[in-house]
């Protein structure tokens, strides 16, 4: 039994700042170790492109880079960079990858990248829903698409995952946790419809080849490993002490079961988009005759 108090007893590393920006919470390690859906979903996504082999790459919200490295194989002729702003995730990822000659790691943010280069492929997975401002990011990637290069994404469509929240708030609320939660600030979420967000797509210049809104049923074997699976992305961990971690995402695994009503499976509905956009043809007309009536 968790004594309700002990999080005021032991010393907290929150970091608020960090987490109303949705940077910096994370452990490259364990996340590396137990994000195999998202490595899953990301490899299915990409075997639907066709890789000439010299493509120049750019991989946002890339993490600890071990998609950003593969999709380098995949181009021995080409370059790949992987950016994120979390500079533990950039740090593992240059460690860990150094060897791979065509690919690069650099700490920068969706919202704000800049090079001078136009990219063949621009690929982000499990990434754009931490972000708030997507006609900002939508805007940046746009513009640094080459005239015929492809954006593919795969991301959490935030009102998918009620279950989840729902089970987050239960245990911040709950007598024995509350404590740990006072001066939590939660992360924002993204919060916008398909319709709606195809729409800014549309809005930004991209045409859209394909948007699929996906339910992967991923079974855990046990509860333990759902806790784990749960702790390697939520970044609630960083408000509960190390020691009570464990217990922290157990009591969270367990409300999610009995929310989704589950006896004896442990399995995660895991509601995804994936899409693929290229810069829309009318647009490119567009700017080829606006460009021309400037010159
Ligand atoms: C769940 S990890 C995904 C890592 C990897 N792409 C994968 O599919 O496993 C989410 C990553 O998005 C990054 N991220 C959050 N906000 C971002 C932003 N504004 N710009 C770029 N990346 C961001 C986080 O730092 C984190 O490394």
């Amino acid at each position: 039994m968790i004594d309700s108090r002990r999080c005021d007893l032991i010393s907290k590393a929150t970091m608020p700042e960090n987490l109303y920006r949705n940077i910096n919470f994370w452990d490259p390690k364990l996340y590396l170790e137990k994000a195999t859906p998202q490595f899953q979903l990301a490899a299915l996504a990409l075997k639907k492109y066709k890789f000439k082999g010299n493509e120049q790459i750019l991989d946002i919200g890339c993490g600890p880079g071990n998609i950003t490295a593969k999709l380098a194989q995949k181009v021995p002729q080409g370059k790949v960079i992987g950016i994120d702003p979390a500079k533990n995730m950039i740090a593992f990822a240059k460690d860990t990858y150094s060897k791979v000659k065509n690919v690069s790691f650099e700490d920068k943010n969706v919202l704000n990248f800049s090079y001078s280069q136009k990219f063949d492929l621009i690929t982000s997975f499990s990434a754009l829903h931490w972000v708030i401002n997507q006609e900002a990011a939508l805007a940046r990637i746009y513009n640094h698409l080459a005239k015929h290069g492809m954006l593919m994404v795969v991301m959490i469509p935030q009102r998918k995952v009620e279950p989840m929240h729902d089970a987050l708030i239960s245990l911040e609320r709950s007598e024995v946790w509350q404590s740990c939660f006072e001066k939590f600030i939660p992360p924002r979420y993204l919060a916008v419809s398909q319709e709606s967000y195809q729409e800014l797509l549309n809005k930004i210049g991209f045409q859209i080849d394909y948007f699929e809104a996906k339910e992967t049923l991923v079974p855990f074997e046990s509860i333990d490993d759902m806790a784990k699976w749960f702790e390697s992305w939520s970044s609630h961990r960083l408000a509960v002490p190390a020691q009570l971690r464990r217990g922290f995402f157990y009591a969270l695994s367990e409300e999610y079961l009995f929310l989704t009503q589950q006896r004896g499976t442990f399995d995660y509905n895991y509601a995804t988009w994936e899409f693929v956009a290229r810069i829309s043809p009318h647009h490119r007309l567009f700017h080829y005759l606006s460009n021309k009536i400037r010159a």
